[in-house]
C-alpha cells in the first residue's frame, strides 16, 4: 500500500485559519417567485402539455391542485384536491426515501427504478424522497440515514441517480428537505444562519444535482433560513432554487411547514401539505384562503398559475413513453385492513382501501445485492475473513436476532428489538419479511457442519463470555439507531444523544473480545459510532459496518462474511473517536428555546474536511473500506479539455404568463349549490361572497414590498441559465485517469476516489470530486477516468454572485479514502489562466 501524503501535517498548518463568518446574503428583498417556463432541458414537452391542461381550469380548480385535502383526509399521506370535471384525480403523495451508503452508481439507479416501480404499482404520484437535507452536518443528526453522506458531491451523485431511476418509472421524485434541516431538536422553528458560500458549496450543491437530474418536486423544510421559514423564503426558494438553479418543478411544504397564506405564496411555495392545520375560516392557509387572496389581488393571478403549471409539468414530465397511464390508488396509508374509510379523518366512505397489490417483483434480489455490496469492511486481521467452514461459531447479541412480534412489530420502527435494519420515523417502509443475521448464519453453519451457538442477551455478559470462549469464531452484533423527532426512544428524541452503541453494545463487544481471540464485530448503525477500542483490540480480528441493510440483512451479511461477495462498500462518513472530534455540534438546548438559533459558522468544514483541518486523526476516514484483495494505483494522467470559457448568464426572462381566462366574480367561486362537504376536508371555494377582501392567515399584504408581486421580466442571475445553474458549470475541463491493478488472489472491486485541493486556506485539503467502481479479476489492470467539471474546480464568490476558478494552485489526489492518497499531481491551470501561488 502506498504511503499516504502527510495530510495531517499540512492540515495542522492550515488549522489556524479563520472560519467563515455569516455574511448577509446578497439578494433584493421581496424577490418575486420566478415563474416556470419550461426553459430547461427535459421540460419543454411537459410544459407544452401542462399549458394545454391548465388553460382549461377554473380558478378553484387551480387552487384545488395546490392544496392538500388535510391530514388523513384521504388514503395517501398527502393528497391534493382533484379536477373532477376533467376526470383528473388529485395527487397522491407517499413516503419515503430509504437509502444509505453506496459505492456504485448503477446500484443507485437500479434502486431508484425499483422504488419507482413499487410506488407506481400502488398508484402513488409522488415519492417523498430522496433526501439531501439533512446532509449530515453533525453525526448524531436523527435523519442522516435517510440521505446519503455529509459529502455534497457524493450526495449529489446519489440524488441524481435515484431521481432518474424513480422518475423513469412514471413517478415524481421529491428532493427533500430543502434546506438546512440538519437536526431534529428544534427543527420546527430553529433559525439557521448561514453564509452564501457555505450554502452554495455544501448544502445547495446536491440540490443543484437534483434539479439538473430533472427532479419534479422539492420539499421545503420546517426550519428558518437566515430569518425566514424555508417554505416562505425568498432567498432559498425564489432566488436560489427557482432562479439560479432554474428549477421548473414544484415546491411542496413539509407536513405543516407552511405558516401563512401570503408569505408562502409569494415566497415560492407551490403545494401546501397536508393542506389543513390553520384555524378558521378555512382550516387551511390555502384552499379557500388562497382563492380569496387571488380574487383580492394580494396573490397575483400569475403566481397561482405558476404553482399549477409547475405541478402539472412535473406530472407530464414523468408520464411519458410507457408511463402515460396512471394506475389507481390501491392502498391506504392509515390501515392494514382490506376495508376502511376513504376519508379516515371524517371516518367516512367505507370501501376496500387495501388491495394488497404485490409490487415487489424480484426486488428482494436487488436488496440483497445492495445490502452485500454496501457492507463496509473496516478491519480484517490475520485473514479472519472470509470465513471458511469454521469449526464452531458463537453468534452473540440482540442485534443478530429475529424481531419478536415480527419485523414491523414497532410502528415506524420506533423501538429497539432484535436486529436493526432501518432507522425510525416517516422515512421507514414496511418489511415484507426480514432475514435476521442469526437465521442466515445458522443456515450457513448447518450446511458447513459448523457447531452453532446463538446467545441473544446483551446484558448477560456471563452467558456471552461463556458462549464466546468455546467457539473458534465469535461474531458479536451491536446497533445504534436514530430517526424523526416524533418518536423518542430511550431519551433519544430523533437525534442520537451520543455516539456510543445502544443496549450496552460496547460492553458486550468488550466482554466477547476478552475471551475470544477471533472476535468479529458486526455493526448495524445509522452513522458513525465510537469504536476506536475495537480497532485497537488485538482479539477483535474484523469489524464490519453493515449499516441499515433492509429485509435481506442476514443473507447479505453471509454473502460477505463467507466471501461470496468481496466487500466493496466505502464509508460515506468519518468515524471519530469522540463527538467533539467533529467540530460542529448539535444544539440540544437552545440558549433561548422560544427563538432557537444556530449559526453554521464552521462553514464548509464538516466531516472529513474538518478532521483534516483540525488535524484530528479519526478511527476511520471518509471513503475507507477494505477488500479481500489488494490494489495498486499507478500512472496518473491529466488531460486538459478544450471546453470554451463560460460566461456569466445574463438577459431577462419573459414576463410572468397566465393561463386561460378565469371568472373572478365571487359568485363563480362559491361552493356549488347542493354540494355535500365532507368535513373537515379542505376545499378551494369561498365561504361567502363577501370574503374576497381578507388576506388569509399571516401578515397583511402591506408588509410585503411591491417587488414580491412583480410579474415583469426579471434578470437571469449570473450563475443561472440552465437546470442546476449555468450550463458552463458542467463543462468538463479535465479528464483524469489512473491505472488500477488487482494485486491479490481473488476478484474484487475497487472504488478509486478523486479529491481536489482548490488551494488557499479557505479550502479543505481535498474535496471529493469523483469515484468509480472498478471490477478486477486477480492480476487484472484497468484504467479509471474521472471527469472534472468547471463547478468541480470552482469556489463560490459571494461578491460577484457566481462560481469562479481562483488563481490559487490546485492539486488532485487519487486514493482509496480521504486519507489514503495513492497518486497526486498539480492540476494544470485551465487555458488562459496561470496559478499564482497557493
Ligand atoms: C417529514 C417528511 C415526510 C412527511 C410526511 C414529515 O414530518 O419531515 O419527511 O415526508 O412528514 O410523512
Amino acid at each position: 500500500m502506498a504511503p499516504s501524503l502527510a495530510r495531517l501535517s499540512l492540515a495542522a498548518a492550515l488549522a489556524a485559519t479563520a472560519t467563515s463568518s455569516v455574511v448577509n446574503t446578497p439578494f433584493p428583498a421581496g424577490y418575486p417567485s420566478p415563474w416556470g417556463s419550461g426553459g430547461a432541458e427535459g421540460w419543454e414537452d411537459a410544459y407544452a402539455k401542462a399549458k394545454d391542461f391548465v388553460n382549461q381550469l377554473t380558478l378553484v380548480e387551480k387552487v384545488n391542485l395546490t392544496t392538500g385535502t388535510g391530514w388523513e383526509a384521504d388514503v395517501c399521506v398527502g393528497m391534493t384536491g382533484s379536477v373532477p370535471r376533467l376526470g383528473f384525480r388529485g395527487f397522491c403523495l407517499q413516503d419515503g426515501p430509504l437509502g444509505i451508503r453506496y459505492s456504485d452508481r448503477d446500484l443507485m439507479r437500479r434502486r431508484g427504478q425499483a422504488m419507482g416501480e413499487e410506488f407506481r404499482g400502488k398508484g402513488i404520484d409522488v415519492q417523498l424522497g430522496p433526501v439531501a437535507g439533512p446532509l449530515g452536518r453533525v453525526p448524531q443528526g436523527g435523519r442522516n440515514w435517510e440521505g446519503f453522506s455529509p459529502d455534497p458531491y457524493l450526495t449529489g451523485v446519489a440524488m441524481a441517480e435515484t431521481i432518474q431511476g424513480i422518475q423513469s418509472r412514471g413517478v415524481i421524485a421529491c428532493a427533500k428537505h430543502y434546506i438546512l434541516n440538519e437536526q431534529e431538536h428544534y427543527r420546527g422553528n430553529v433559525n439557521v444562519k448561514i453564509d452564501d458560500r457555505t450554502m452554495h458549496e455544501l448544502y445547495l450543491w446536491p440540490f443543484a444535482d437534483a434539479v439538473r437530474a430533472g427532479v419534479g418536486s422539492v420539499m421545503c423544510s420546517y426550519n428558518k433560513v437566515n430569518g425566514e421559514f424555508a417554505c416562505e423564503n425568498e432567498w432559498s426558494n425564489n432566488y436560489l432554487l427557482k432562479n439560479e438553479l432554474n428549477f421548473q418543478g414544484f415546491v411542496m411544504s413539509d407536513w405543516g411547514a407552511q405558516k401563512t397564506t401570503l408569505s408562502s405564496a409569494l415566497g415560492g411555495l407551490d403545494m401546501a401539505m397536508p393542506g389543513d392545520g390553520a384555524g378558521p375560516p378555512y382550516g387551511s392557509f390555502w384552499g379557500g384562503a388562497l382563492t380569496e387572496a387571488v380574487l383580492g389581488g394580494q396573490v397575483p393571478e400569475w403566481r397561482l398559475d405558476d404553482m399549477v403549471i409547475r405541478i402539472m409539468a412535473a406530472y407530464f414530465k414523468v408520464h411519458t413513453g410507457n408511463y402515460t397511464y396512471r394506475p389507481d390508488i390501491n392502498f391506504s396509508a392509515w390501515t392494514k385492513q382490506a376495508t376502511g374509510p376513504l376519508h379516515p379523518l371524517s371516518n367516512s366512505t367505507f370501501t376496500v382501501v387495501n388491495e394488497f397489490v404485490n409490487v415487489q417483483a424480484d426486488h428482494g434480489d436487488l436488496i440483497r445485492e445492495i445490502g452485500a455490496k454496501s457492507i463496509v469492511l473496516l478491519k480484517n486481521e490475520n485473514h479472519a475473513l472470509p470465513l471458511n467452514k469454521p469449526k464452531s461459531m458463537a453468534v452473540i447479541g440482540e442485534d443478530a436476532q429475529d424481531i419478536p412480534g415480527g419485523p414491523n412489530a414497532c410502528a415506524e420502527r420506533g423501538c429497539v428489538k432484535g436486529t436493526l435494519a432501518m432507522g425510525y420515523g416517516s422515512g421507514t417502509a414496511e418489511f415484507p419479511y426480514l432475514i435476521s443475521p442469526a437465521t442466515a448464519l445458522q443456515l450457513q453453519a448447518s450446511a458447513d457442519k459448523t457447531a452453532f451457538n446463538n446467545t441473544s442477551s446483551n446484558w448477560d455478559l456471563g452467558a456471552a463470555r461463556a458462549a464466546a470462549s468455546k467457539a473458534s469464531v465469535a461474531i458479536v452484533f451491536a446497533m445504534a439507531t436514530s430517526g424523526e423527532n416524533f418518536i423518542i426512544i430511550d431519551g433519544n428524541a430523533g437525534d442520537r444523544n451520543n455516539l456510543t452503541l445502544w443496549n450496552g453494545g460496547d460492553d458486550l463487544i468488550k466482554a466477547v473480545a476478552s475471551v475470544n481471540p477471533n472476535t468479529i464485530v458486526v455493526l448495524h448503525t445509522v452513522g458513525p459510532v465510537i469504536i476506536d477500542y475495537a480497532q485497537e483490540h488485538p482479539n477483535i480480528t474484523a469489524i464490519i459496518w453493515a449499516g441499515l441493510p433492509g429485509q435481506e440483512s442476514g443473507n447479505a451479511l453471509v454473502d460477505v462474511l463467507y466471501g461470496k461477495v468481496n466487500p466493496q462498500g466505502r464509508s460515506p462518513f468519518t468515524w471519530g473517536k469522540s463527538v467533539a472530534d467533529y467540530g460542529a455540534q448539535l444544539m440540544f438546548k437552545a440558549p433561548n428555546p422560544a427563538v432557537p438559533e444556530q449559526t453554521f459558522d464552521e462553514g464548509i468544514f464538516i466531516d472529513y474536511r474538518y478532521f483534516d483541518k483540525a488535524a484530528v486523526e479519526p478511527t476511520y476516514w471518509f471513503g475507507f473500506g477494505l477488500s479481500y484483495t489488494s490494489f495498486d494505483y499507478v500512472d496518473l494522467k491529466i488531460a486538459v479539455s478544450n471546453a470554451s470559457s463560460s460566461s456569466a448568464a445574463s438577459g431577462l426572462t419573459a414576463p410572468a404568463p397566465t393561463y386561460g381566462t378565469v371568472n373572478k366574480s365571487a359568485a363563480a367561486n362559491l361552493l356549488p349549490a347542493g354540494f355535500q362537504k365532507i368535513r373537515p376536508y379542505v376545499y378551494p371555494w369561498l365561504n361567502d361572497s363577501s370574503a374576497t377582501a381578507a388576506t388569509g392567515t399571516g401578515p397583511n399584504i402591506s408588509s410585503f414590498p411591491a417587488a414580491a408581486r412583480n410579474g415583469s421580466a426579471q434578470p437571469v442571475l449570473p450563475a443561472g441559465g440552465g437546470a442546476g445553474g449555468n450550463p458552463g458549470l458542467y463543462d468538463v475541463l479535465y479528464m483524469i485517469s489512473a491505472t488500477i491493478k488487482n494485486t491479490g488472489e481473488v476478484a474484487g472491486t475497487e472504488i478509486p476516489q478523486l479529491y481536489v485541493q482548490l488551494g488557499g486556506e479557505e479550502n479543505p485539503f481535498g474535496v471529493l470530486r469523483g469515484f468509480d467502481e472498478i471490477v478486477l479479476a486477480p492480476g487484472e489492470v484497468k484504467t479509471v477516468t474521472f471527469e472534472l467539471t468547471r463547478r468541480d474546480v470552482s469556489n463560490w464568490n459571494s461578491t460577484s454572485g457566481n462560481w469562479e476558478i481562483s488563481t490559487k494552485e490546485k492539486f488532485v489526489f487519487v486514493g482509496s479514502s480521504a486519507a489514503l492518497i495513492r497518486l497526486n499531481s498539480t492540476l494544470p491551470a485551465p487555458a488562459g489562466m496561470t496559478w499564482q501561488g497557493q
